[in-house]
């Protein structure tokens, strides 16, 4: 592959080019070095560049971004300019897919895959350079390995370490190095208008109807300015899609015609963080002549990628976060105000090519009331996944673990408490033979339990493969199509009707395996997909991510085996309306050792249904749990919290539309299991399915959880509505496992 003029160019006119030697020598004079620059000065896709042409004795760089698709982006800009196929010198790491060869020196990824690497290899061996890219982000994965890093740093002193950061806190960064130097490259920016909102009443109303405020300001822009690109700031898929119909709706009704005549036509884009990488590449290139571009994307255009030519900034001033509640120990996206120094960086946005404009939708009141920074991530995240890789590591004492910013010590008790509680530390904190497998797996503790429970206790890791598979990805199996849209109505109650047939009495984890056998039936076809208003990318990245998983059972010597099965009742199956929980082949699966695994991942999400009608209680069940502890245990997890909170079932659960439409009635549902919960107006669960008092009282697979109370149903047990056909059916079953054990060998 040659590398054509124009790249050369681009390259040279960037920055951080004029900087190149001086870069190159202070890397090879200092090991640890923080480079600021302001977004689009090129260091992202240029300083590795100067790292492989300048110093050839540093075989192996890893780059960390906090989000895929970055990694993938630049991973992809990067070959362009290098004039190598992506994979080869150049490539990229996100979970679940590896883009690199033995060849690739220089490789893009997130900061959780250099985190999970870290856990299995202290020393960070394979690399020479370890730069961690756009740390004023301050994920939760990017702080960890901050601290990792300066043990690594003493383990081997050779290894050259590389912090890049937009213009914020950079002396935080230096600071925590031992006052390591600070390269400053000198932005080249243009200056940016800013626009305020006047009213004060607007922003509480604001915040309801973001978006079409948002889509009048694009409008106003389009209409009002002369040509340049339009970048508007939402919170999140959902909104996006809708501003961008909303937008295009527009377009085409409304004859108002830009003043500027050089303006003809508008092309609409998304942008946000799980598009398609195919969807996203549209968005980064030129727009033809006499088109402007108008971009609606969520934070992911703040600092991490940077689309060329925009100069309108529209900030709503809201982002969605991470955030974490300790009392109930629930994580969840809460829409929330950005700070002062991220309505800055928005605003910047607009200046990178000429003098820009920011129209802000609060204001100048508003933005003095924000915080002035962010609050990094690590200090309000459920620190699971991140205290067991510190457990992983040999890191005992994670409560004073060197942090940049220590997190709240309660997050990190709670932590503590929970993975105890999974099983995975035993009474001084120590990690367990089941910790150690757990921490084998790219999932949550939670899941990793679950299927570690799979094919120990419940054999049944087939099928939970499949479920976990599919739970494992950022979206929803069903598409849910918008009543607002063109022919909504319409849509939304075709989709209801397509989720019906799918839906397993048992509640979604079922139906996810419904779902799974009949595409399979339908030879993983994307047109049925369509049809059936099923995701096929759901289900076509967890073909991948199973056989991922699969990998590690192996490597960890975990057996796969198939829930118990056998052939429906042609009569019962009629009268329940058509399928029951049906594999490949037409026969019934058994829900209740799938479901009694998932529960050993998650008997912290349940909830009881209360005598109103549509809500659930959120149950606590901490205080008994911990009953029996001994006093150090006690000790290392401070007091347990207690906390009710109100749970809806979320639209897309198959209880809702069975519900809807009398399939099954309210009286049936008494416990439920939830895999999380969003928040919209109010708490709603996702992923839920029936389960029975008696599996948590009896403390189903934590063998160390004995001790629950008899209080709430002292004589009074939850019907086993899970039990369906089991008594009839057994010896069919029995027969029907021992063949399929005999096939399988
Ligand atoms: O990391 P930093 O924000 O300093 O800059 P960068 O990401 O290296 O981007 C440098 C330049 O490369 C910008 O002008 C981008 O527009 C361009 N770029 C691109 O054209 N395509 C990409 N996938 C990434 C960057
Ligand atoms: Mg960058």
């Amino acid at each position: 592959m040659g590398i054509s003029q124009k790249i050369i160019d681009q390259r040279e006119s960037l920055p951080t080019f004029e900087y190149k030697n001086e870069l190159i020598d202070a890397i090879r004079e200092y090991n640890v070095l923080v480079v600021i620059g302001e977004t689009g000065s090129g260091k992202t896709t240029q300083i590795p560049q100067y790292i492989l042409e300048g110093l050839p004795e540093l075989k192996k760089i890893g780059v960390t971004q906090p989000r895929r698709i970055a990694a993938i982006t630049v991973a992809k800009r990067v070959s362009e300019e290098q004039g190598v196929r992506l994979g080869s010198t150049v490539g990229y790491t996100i979970r679940f897919d590896d883009i690199t060869s033995p060849d690739t020196q220089l490789k893009y990824m997130t900061d959780g895959v250099l985190l999970r690497e870290a856990t299995q290899d202290p020393h960070l061996s394979q690399y020479s350079v370890v730069v961690i890219d756009e740390a004023h982000e301050r994920t939760l994965e990017t702080d960890v390995l901050f601290g990792l890093l300066k043990k690594t740093q003493r383990l081997r002193p050779d290894l050259k370490i590389l912090i890049m950061s937009a213009t914020l806190d950079v002396e935080k960064f230096s600071d925590f190095f031992d006052g390591c130097p600070i390269f400053e490259i000198p932005g080249r920016t243009f200056p940016v208008d800013i626009v305020e909102y006047k009213d004060a009443q607007r922003l509480a109303s604001l915040k309801s109807n973001v978006v079409d405020h948002a889509v009048d300001a694009a409008w106003h822009v389009h209409t009002e300015e002369s040509a340049g690109d339009v970048l508007v700031f939402l919170t999140g898929q959902n909104d996006i899609e809708r501003a961008c119909r909303a937008f295009q709706e527009r377009v085409k009704t409304e004859s108002t015609r830009c003043f500027d005549q050089s303006v003809k036509e508008t092309s609409v884009y998304p942008l946000y963080a799980s598009l398609e990488t195919y969807d996203q590449k549209a968005v980064f290139e030129q727009p033809k002549e006499g088109v402007r571009k108008v971009v609606f994307a969520t934070n992911v255009a703040q600092t991490s990628v940077t689309i060329p030519g925009i100069r309108y900034v529209i900030d709503s001033g809201f982002v969605k976060e991470k955030t974490y509640d300790a009392n109930t120990g629930m994580d969840a996206l809460l829409v929330t105000e950005i700070s002062q120094a991220a309505a800055i960086q928005r605003a910047g946005r607009a200046g990178r090519t000429a003098p820009g404009k920011a129209y802000r939708l609060y204001t100048q009141d508003s933005f003095d009331h924000m915080l002035p920074d962010t609050v990094p991530e690590i200090q309000r995240s459920s620190l699971l996944g991140t205290v067991l890789a510190l457990k992983k590591m040999n890191i005992v004492d994670v409560v004073n673990f060197e942090f940049i910013d220590p997190p709240d010590e309660k997050l990190v008790r709670n932590a503590l408490k929970q993975l105890y509680l999974l099983g995975a530390i035993d009474d001084v904190g120590k990690l367990t033979a089941l910790g150690h497998k757990m921490s084998h797996f790219p999932l949550s503790p939670s899941l990793a339990r679950v299927l570690v429970s799979s094919a120990e206790e419940y054999g049944c890791s087939h099928e939970v493969l499949t479920m976990a598979s599919i739970l494992a990805g950022e979206n929803d199996l069903f598409r849910a199509p918008s009543a607002r849209s063109r022919g909504g109505q319409q849509a939304v109650m075709e989709a209801e009707e397509c989720k019906l047939r799918f839906a397993h009495h048992a509640g979604d984890h079922m139906t996810y395996l419904n779902v799974w056998y009949e595409w399979k039936r339908h030879d993983k076809s994307r047109s049925w997909c369509k049809e059936n208003w099923i995701n096929h990318k759901v289900l076509e990245s967890a073909v991948s991510v199973r056989r991922q998983l699969v990998d590690v059972m192996d490597k960890i010597r975990l057996p796969i085996k198939r829930a118990p099965r056998w052939t429906p009742d042609e009569k019962k199956k009629k009268k329940k309306n058509g399928r029951i929980g049906n594999d490949e082949h037409g026969r019934q699966v058994d829900p209740v050792p799938i479901l009694k695994s998932f529960l050993s991942g998650y008997f912290t999400n349940i909830a009881n249904k209360g005598a109103n009608r549509a809500v659930f209680s959120h149950y606590s069940p901490d205080q008994h749990l911990t009953e029996g502890m001994t006093a150090e245990v006690n000790d290392f997890m401070g007091s347990p919290s207690s906390s009710l909170v109100a749970l809806h079932l979320h639209p897309l659960c198959s209880f809702s539309d069975m519900l809807d439409r009398n399939r099954i009635r309210y009286s049936e549902l008494d416990w439920v299991m939830y895999m999380h919960v969003t928040y919209t107006n109010k708490a709603v669960m996702k992923g839920v399915s029936k389960i029975v008092w008696d599996w948590i009282k009896s403390g189903e697979g934590r063998d160390r959880i004995r001790k629950l109370p008899n209080t709430r149903l002292n004589g009074e047990d939850a019907p086993n509505v899970l039990e369906m056909d089991h008594d009839a059916q057994e010896a069919e079953r029995e027969k029907i496992y021992q063949d399929e054990k005999k096939q399988e060998v």
